[in-house]
């Protein structure tokens, strides 16, 4: 039977034959918005017929929300707080702690123009994004009497549920938060007044907030309150007054552009991993980073590692402030480079007075505090350091005209008027997980790239052969719109396929894409995801912004917890050959991007483990420049980053896990190592997947990177799982696995290899099980017991 639909599906896509890119046709090129000054954003005014695909009911399910379709009046006086959780909760959503995940029930709630009153929390269920008009940002309002735990609430505590949560913090995902001023500053200036609880993992961001605070002496407003999680991105965040702008703690994140207006205290940390902030401004406020530190063992976990790139600070006493000395002790790893400090007296000291480092009006080329490893000889000696170290090689491809990393924010194409767009729906696509939208979409693309946006209404959008986005196209998804190749064509790991290709190889031009989940649908062994060949000779005209690899784990996958359960070990249970390669004439900018082989089903009602296969992470062989800005690759059988012959690349922070069920089968398999994509070769012993694999790459710097051995995850989801009694399954696996080799650095002798050709500098790496937390062609350099630093291991740098 099986064999016999096979053949049809074959037969099928030989009819339709190969489907060609021709370059766009279009006759009149897109050029500047043309938005009116009255106009509303056009994601109020395009058609909305976005579809969930899977959802049980696609034609009644709602993915978009105008809140004041819901009743809320946006005018500052009516109370809107139910009406807009009404519209966020309508239509049978994952949330209240009866479902801890769902790819079936997205939602873009959407806030027009307006001040939203509050008095309780907005809840952000699962897969939601909260979006306000970007042209006349709105602002949600907190009142007087408002009561809870913040304005915006991304995982809620059940009241009197002994510290319940709807979610599991580390498997939060999928959500974000755009275009808000959210103004606490009704509320008493003694209240613990919350912007946003934001405990949250990948595939979340925030973006475009100005958070109003109390400026009154002695307040208790935050900003941000993030306690725990596995993130993730955030960016173009403002915050005027208040106590604390971001109160946080998390495995690990990284923050760009963000700016600190009279609040006390900028940034607390109370606990991480490695978290990397890039072009942070602070003025006026009394610390800058104030860092819970001291502990060195998982029990005691604090600040493990900051790493700041390109800070601007006036007027503060204090930049950064830990709590213990750090003494030649690693807990507070510390990395700072490029801060340019204006009336800042104290860069660098410990509560009660000491400083460490004196600031003043200066610049701070490059400071480190922990352990510093500089060549590239066996087992280096670990030193100690509280002192300037060796600067990032930034080639000028990668700086903004102030020399500092450049960064873009996500395009929401505000300036552009609703008829400077086109619905790929409109045009002939489905969306609707079956049928193949091949043709239809290439079409769309053929005739619209350069000439309209494409917008690519909420749905699951089957592609059957190799779809191209022509250089030029601009792409825009809806509650993150999934193009999932399928079928015959992406079998073979013999012969792998892209699936998406953006721009053919040595194409010049823009290429924008945002709020896409790009997908498979099993068994694809044989699918290169995103094959990535256009070029920019525009800082970051080459890009990908919230948008995601999701492989398997998720309704239509066809990669799932009843044929593919943890331990099936099931070749057929692949789901790719490669996620992304990044070709050598190519450049981009990634920002907020995921690449998730799925260890676990998404859903499945209860996190339960998956056992897929996906040969390779990100691949690139680009010259550059190649920004990856909050990425994260996860669970790939080979590595999880892998660059070779490249050049001009600035990382931070890259977060890896190594697949769980390694060594079950032991790495490359069920794959083979393919020297026609630059595969690395696996030294006898090395049964698990690089994190990280260098060669012959040239002017690479990696800023804050967080490399985990996967069995701590897979032990906290273990303990989670059971804990829902769903975790019978998932105890064998655990046995089978052991953990002890996390207390002993044991689980893999090494992850992150670089080739003694590679010109490349480490900065905040931190890593979970293993035995060297560097190495240089598959000989250690750097002992991962050289940096307790809680959980984690940390090298502050390593330079060759
Ligand atoms: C998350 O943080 C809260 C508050 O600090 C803590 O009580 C809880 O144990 C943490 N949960 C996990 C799973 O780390
Ligand atoms: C930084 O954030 C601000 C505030 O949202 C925004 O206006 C600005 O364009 C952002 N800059 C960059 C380089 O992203």
């Amino acid at each position: 039977m099986l064999a016999f639909a096979l053949t049809l599906l074959a037969a099928a896509a030989a009819a339709v034959g190969p489907v060609m890119a021709l370059g766009s046709t279009c006759s009149s090129p897109l050029g500047p918005g043309t938005a009116a000054p009255g106009d509303a954003f056009w994601m109020e005014t395009i058609k909305h017929q976005g579809i969930a695909a899977f959802n049980p009911t696609p034609s009644s399910y709602q993915v978009f929300r105008n809140v004041k379709d819901f009743g809320a009046k946006g005018d500052g006086v009516t109370d809107d707080t139910a009406a807009i959780n009404a519209a966020i909760s309508a239509g049978a959503r994952c949330g209240g702690g009866s479902c801890d995940s769902s790819t079936t029930t997205p939602a873009v709630v959407y806030f027009p123009k307006g001040t939203y009153k509050v008095t309780q929390p907005l809840i952000a269920y699962y897969y939601t994004q909260f979006i306000g008009d970007a042209r006349n940002v709105p602002t949600l309002l907190a009142d007087a009497s408002f009561v809870g735990m913040a304005v915006i609430d991304a995982d809620p505590y059940i009241p009197n549920g002994g510290g319940a949560q709807w979610y599991v913090n580390q498997n939060n995902f999928f959500r974000s938060v755009r275009n808000f001023v959210i103004d606490l500053r009704q509320m008493p200036a003694s209240a613990s007044a919350t912007g946003i609880h934001w405990q949250v993992s990948q595939a979340t961001s925030l973006m475009n907030i100005v958070f109003e605070m109390s400026t009154a002496a002695g307040n208790a407003h935050q900003g941000i309150w993030m306690e725990n999680g596995s993130g993730g991105f955030l960016g173009d965040l403002v915050f005027n007054g208040g106590k604390f702008g971001m109160w946080v703690g998390n495995q690990q994140f990284t923050v760009r552009n963000v700016t600190m207006n009279n609040v006390d205290t900028a940034i607390f940390s109370i606990w991480n991993w490695g978290w990397t902030f890039q072009s942070v401004t602070i003025n006026n406020c009394q610390v800058g980073f104030d860092l819970m530190t001291g502990g060195t063992t998982q029990d005691t976990q604090t600040v493990g590692a900051i790493a700041v790139i390109d800070a601007t600070v006036s007027n503060t006493p204090i930049f950064v402030r830990s709590s213990a000395p750090s003494n030649g002790k690693l807990a507070g790893s510390l990395v700072l480079n490029n801060i340019r400090l204006t009336n800042v007296p104290t860069a660098v000291g410990v509560v009660g007075g000491a400083t460490v480092l004196a600031g003043g009006t200066t610049t701070i080329d490059t400071w480190a505090q922990g352990n510093v490893f500089a060549g590239t000889g066996a087992n280096a000696p670990a030193r100690f350091a509280q002192a300037g170290a060796p600067s990032p090689d930034k080639p000028a491809s990668l700086l903004d005209s102030a020399g500092r990393i450049f960064g873009k924010t996500h395009p929401q194409y505000e300036a552009f008027a609703v008829s400077q767009f086109v619905s790929v729906r409109d045009q002939g696509a489905k969306g609707d997980g079956t049928t193949d939208d091949t043709a239809a979409l290439q079409a769309i693309f053929n005739q619209f790239s350069g000439c309209k946006i494409i917008f690519v209404d909420a749905g699951t959008y089957l592609v059957t052969s190799t779809l191209t986005i022509p250089a030029g196209t601009q792409l825009v998804g809806e509650a993150w719109s999934v193009i999932m190749g399928g079928g015959a064509a992406f079998a073979d790991q013999n012969n792998p396929v892209p699936v998406v290709r953006v721009g053919n190889p040595g194409d010049e031009g823009v290429a924008e894409i945002s709020d896409i989940v790009f997908a498979t649908r099993g068994p694809a062994a044989g699918a290169i995801v995103v094959e990535w060949n256009v070029h920019s000779n525009t800082q970051g005209g080459a890009g990908m912004w919230d948008t995601h690899i999701r492989l398997g784990g998720a309704a239509g996958t066809n990669l799932l917890i009843d044929n593919c359960p943890a331990g099936s070990n099931n070749a057929a249970c692949s789901a790719a050959f490669m996620a992304l390669h990044l070709t050598p004439q190519s450049n981009a900018y990634l920002e907020g991007t995921w690449v998730w082989l799925a260890d676990h089903d998404l859903d499945s009602g209860g996190s339960r483990q998956t056992t897929l296969f996906s040969g390779r992470g990100i691949l690139s062989e680009s010259q550059g420049p190649v920004w990856m800005i909050g990425t994260a690759s996860e669970h790939h059988t080979l590595y999880q980053y892998r660059l070779a012959n490249a050049a001009n690349h600035y990382m931070g922070l890259i977060q890896t896990e190594t697949p769980y069920y390694q060594p079950v089968p032991a790495a490359p398999a069920p794959f083979s190592v393919n020297s026609n994509f630059n595969d690395p070769t696996f030294p006898s012993g090395q049964t698990s997947a690089f994190a990280v694999s260098i060669s012959n790459s040239q002017a690479i710097t990696i800023f804050g990177a967080s490399s985990s051995q996967a069995l701590i995850h897979s032990f906290v989801l273990c303990l989670e799982a059971d804990l829902d009694g769903t975790g019978a399954g998932l105890y064998s696996f655990f046995q089978n696995y052991g953990q002890a080799c996390l207390t002993t650095n044991s689980c893999q002798s090494q992850l992150f290899d670089i080739d003694a050709a590679s010109g490349v500098n480490v900065y905040s790496l931190s890593t979970v099980g293993v035995t060297w937390s560097l190495s240089v062609g598959g000989q250690g350099v750097v002992p991962a017991s050289a940096g307790p630093n809680g959980l984690a291991d940390t090298a502050t740098v390593w330079t060759k």
